[in-house]
């Protein structure tokens, strides 16, 4: 948390060079993780994991619906070295597309955009054959989670006021 906090700005400074609207914004929205965690299936780094208004229902976590045409998930990343070094990782983001925007996807678009701002993929469009790789492992999920693996159970938040 400690390290987080004095990095964020300067990653979030990093990810809005790529212009992407989620980018500029999506260290505003609601927090799901209680502090930064590492997460093995994405390079080892300490991750957060955002959501936009209408993907409120992703703290229902397992128990939520399909969710609605427009959400927006975010994950951020940084990774610290064992003599303290601290490098910003990528910017993850799952957006959910109208129906048959890519049906096997359960439609949701992913984006890698890099520490620079650069843009690695997004789906069905620039760089879409790198980031087949995150549909590859998302769907390895049971077909009632739609590719969603939530956060992990220690380092989830329980907001009272979700519904
Ligand atoms: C090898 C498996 C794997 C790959 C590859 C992978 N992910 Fe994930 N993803 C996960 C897991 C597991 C979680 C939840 C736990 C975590 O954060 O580590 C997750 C969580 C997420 C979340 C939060 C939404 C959720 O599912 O709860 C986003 C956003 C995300 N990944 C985006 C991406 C993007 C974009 C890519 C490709 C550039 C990608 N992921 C590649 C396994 C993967």
């Amino acid at each position: 948390m400690v390290i987080y906090d004095k990095v964020r700005d300067r990653m979030v400074a990093g990810y809005r060079l790529s212009h992407d609207p989620v980018a500029e914004r999506f260290v505003e929205w609601r927090r799901y993780n209680s502090a930064p965690y590492r997460s093995a299936t994405h390079g080892q780094r300490f991750v957060n994991n955002y959501a936009n208004a209408t993907a409120r229902a992703y703290g229902d976590y397992e128990n939520a619906d399909e969710l609605p045409v427009g959400s927006v998930l975010a994950k951020d990343s940084f990774a610290v070295t064992q003599r303290g070094d601290v490098f910003t990782g990528p910017l993850f983001l799952m957006e959910k597309m109208p129906k048959g925007f890519r049906p096997e996807a359960h439609d949701w678009r992913y984006t890698m955009i890099m520490p620079d701002g650069s843009l690695f993929g997004t789906t069905n469009g620039e760089g879409n054959e790198r980031v087949e790789f995150c549909i590859t492992c998302h769907e390895a999920v049971g077909e009632d989670q739609q590719q969603l693996f939530f956060v992990p159970q220690e380092f989830r938040v329980q907001f009272l006021n979700l519904r």
